[in-house]
């Protein structure tokens, strides 16, 4: 059984990384941005409010996210384990991640903190394309889809992010220096952190992750 948090800077890889933890070991990869990409897609009060925020790059405040974490953790098949995937970001959502899972008895077991160069950060996201439908990424250079414009999965249209214009990426990046980074020390001074070199290929950057996982 795998507990997992995935902790990095935006564009690292984590949802690449995520889908594939969670093809391999058969447990939910739950991405706090994807539920938000989700509501506002389906038009609800929480990705209308949730898009205030992501379209300037900024966190969406922590009550906001902290419940729908609580809830998505109580559900049944999170029983076999979990990756977290853009969640916790901020101290207070570790906090309060640490008491909701002392409350279900849960433990985490690794916290793989996958550490790219803010260059690299910037290649990845403005070629980065997003599946309309699924979700599914590709990225122009690194992972292009079979079909221009066209997701491999499900054949849904491809669209570039809003917060992945260059300008919003530099504001992610400074939202994730001020706020999400201090979660490295934390969970060092736990004894839950993994570093991971994630500037390799994505299947280098597998092979690190299954390494600490097995
Ligand atoms: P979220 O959707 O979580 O965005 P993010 O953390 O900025 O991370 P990304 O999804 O941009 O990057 P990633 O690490 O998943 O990289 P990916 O695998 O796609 O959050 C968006 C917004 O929602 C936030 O800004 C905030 O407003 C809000 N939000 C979400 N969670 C929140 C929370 N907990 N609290 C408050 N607000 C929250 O890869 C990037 C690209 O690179 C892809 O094209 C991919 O194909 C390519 N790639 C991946 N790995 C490699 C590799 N090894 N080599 C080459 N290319 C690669
Ligand atoms: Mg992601
Ligand atoms: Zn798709």
């Amino acid at each position: 059984m795998h507990n997992l948090i995935l902790l990095g800077p935006p564009g690292a890889g984590k949802g690449t990384q995520a889908e594939r933890i969670s093809e391999i070991y058969g447990i939910p990869h739950l991405s706090t941005g994807d539920i938000f990409r989700d509501n506002l897609k389906r038009g609800t009060e929480l990705g209308l409010k949730a898009k205030e925020y992501m379209d300037r790059g900024e966190l969406v405040p922590d009550e906001v996210v902290i419940g729908i974490v609580r809830s998505r953790l109580a559900e049944p098949d999170c029983e076999k384990g979990f990756v977290l995937d853009g969640f916790p970001r901020t101290v207070a959502q570790a906090d309060a991640l640490k008491g909701m899972l002392a409350e279900m008895g849960k433990p985490i077991h690794h916290v793989l903190n996958i550490q790219v160069p803010d260059e690299t950060v910037v290649e990845r996201l403005t070629a980065r394309r997003t599946c309309r439908s699924c979700g599914a990424v590709y990225h122009l250079r690194f992972n292009p889809p079979r079909e221009e414009g066209k997701c491999d999965a499900c054949g849904g249209e491809l669209y570039v992010r809003d917060d992945d214009r260059e300008e919003t990426v530099r504001t992610r990046l400074e939202e994730y220096r001020a706020k999400t980074q201090p979660l490295i020390e934390y969970y060092r001074a736990e004894g839950l952190l993994r570093d991971i070199e994630g500037g390799a290929s994505m299947e280098e950057v597998l092979s690190s992750i299954r390494k600490v996982l097995e």
